[in-house]
């Protein structure tokens, strides 16, 4: 027998066996604490709740390592491609050459989206935010798949996933063309999965598109750094949708919304505005003021981590990123210096220090993102396609498992008791 742990409630001396994953933190298993003692645990915020097993992503947030499959972050972003991190995350292992091209050319069959479903777009305003856009047009493609949506079928659901990968680029970037008022591109399959995307954005039909192999790098790069991070809000809200068997671009689209907020993927956009706002490093000290002042609700976004209590590894390869890229455009853009200014005033001040505030993946995305040309509200849309291949790969290791139940927390009442109903005439 396993090691145990005791708790004592209402005079009996209860225990609950310890599981051990392969790394990290130990787990009590306390499935059976309700059955026993009539009591639940308390836990908003899952701060101290593992909700479920996972053989994907391991974060140790105090050291600052993110392994996907055992292979440490960086290595993935310096000497991979998104579409092998792909392969990895779903299949389990790196793939071999001839693993990696079969799978390649499956994703590049499936880029383009119904002819039909190109409408939906005229449906919207054309100032509606693109994370609107991507809400409801991956929701829809639940009405336009029907043959990948049956989740018991292994096939269907490998089916599914790839659709909803190797149709996120072309979504995404309609979503741009439309806010633009310029025409979709239809994908170009010759091209890489990052260079078809930047194509379908930045491209034009009047003319060639050339993709700058570093801006498609380094894009690539980004995608590698957003494709999965456990077991993150908007990755448990497609777990918590999957969990009821809803179909797997329902479950997507409810992921797609999560990852909006400001203090999810969000940030990345609320984090360049800040930066924008901020301007010149001169008025940098008033913002720290104001990040550390409790009555005042701003927060430096792009700043610390519910899980790292360290530098987010992602974050350091992407401020090298943002380097390769002024490099490649021979740009430069002032607020890069403002934020490197800001983390080391930060880094060095009490507050920060003592909270474990680090900068955090959406950092230096923002600055990235907008010397590529991307507008400040694509940034979130852009995390959203690279984390659709974490979300399907979870989404999948949750379905298949043989013991998966619905997700149903409970909860702390603390409402009123029963009461009896009064006719409106009397109240
Ligand atoms: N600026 C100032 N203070 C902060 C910040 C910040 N960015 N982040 C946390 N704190 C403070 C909080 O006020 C709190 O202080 P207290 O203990 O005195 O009350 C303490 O640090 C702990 O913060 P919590 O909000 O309790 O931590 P939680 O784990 O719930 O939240 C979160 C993590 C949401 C990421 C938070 O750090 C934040 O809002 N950061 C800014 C938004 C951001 O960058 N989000 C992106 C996250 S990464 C991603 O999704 C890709």
């Amino acid at each position: 027998m396993g090691d145990q742990v005791k708790l004592s409630a209402d005079g009996a001396d209860l225990e609950y066996p310890v599981l051990k994953g392969s790394v990290g933190p130990e787990v009590i298993d306390i499935r059976k604490l309700y059955g026993q003692t009539g009591k639940f645990t308390f836990d908003p915020g899952f701060t101290s709740t593992a909700s479920c097993e996972s053989a994907l992503t391991y974060i140790d947030g105090g050291e600052g390592v993110l392994l996907h499959r055992g292979y440490p972050i960086g290595q993935l972003a310096e000497s991979s491609s998104f579409m092998e991190v792909s392969y990895l995350l779903l299949n389990g292992e790196l793939p071999s050459q001839d693993e990696l091209s079969n799978f390649e050319y499956t994703i590049s069959r499936h880029t383009m989206i119904h002819e039909q479903l190109r409408h939906f777009y005229q449906g919207f305003r054309r100032d509606a935010h693109p994370m609107a856009i991507m809400c409801g047009i991956v929701g829809a493609l639940s009405a336009f798949y029907h043959d990948s949506t049956d989740i018991t079928d292994p096939e269907q659901r490998k089916i599914a996933s790839h659709r909803l990968i190797a149709k996120m680029p072309t979504i995404a970037a309609a979503a741009y063309k439309y806010s633009v008022g310029q025409p979709m591109l239809y994908p170009d399959n010759n091209l890489s999965y990052t260079g078809n995307f930047l194509r379908m954005t930045f491209g034009v039909p009047a003319e060639e598109y050339e993709v700058i192999p570093a801006v498609e790098k380094a894009m690539d790069r980004i995608f590698i750094l957003h494709a999965d991070h456990e077991q993150n809000a908007s990755t448990s809200t497609v777990r918590l949708a999957g969990s009821s068997g809803a179909n797997p671009f329902a479950c997507i689209a409810a992921g797609i919304a999560c990852l909006w907020g400001p203090a999810h993927g969000g940030a990345n956009e609320a984090c360049l505005n800040m930066l924008r706002e901020i301007g010149t490093p001169d008025r940098i000290p008033h913002y720290i003021e104001r990040a550390k002042d409790k009555n005042d609700p701003f927060r430096l976004m792009g700043f610390g981590h519910r899980v790292y209590k360290n530098y987010d590894p992602r974050a350091t390869v992407m401020q090298s990123t943002v380097r390769e890229v002024f490099e490649a455009l021979n740009v430069q853009d002032p607020l890069f210096e403002t934020a490197m200014r800001l983390e080391e005033i930060a880094l060095n001040d009490p507050y920060f220090i003592e909270k474990k505030l680090f900068p955090n993946v959406d950092f230096y995305s923002g600055v990235v993102l907008s010397a590529i040309g991307f507008p400040t509200d694509m940034f979130t849309v852009l995390f959203a396609l690279a984390r659709t291949v974490g979300w399907v790969a979870q989404w999948n290791e949750m379905i298949s498992d043989p013991g998966q139940r619905i997700g149903r927390p409970r909860q702390l009442y603390t409402g009123p008791t029963q009461r009896d109903y009064v006719p409106l005439s009397q109240r």
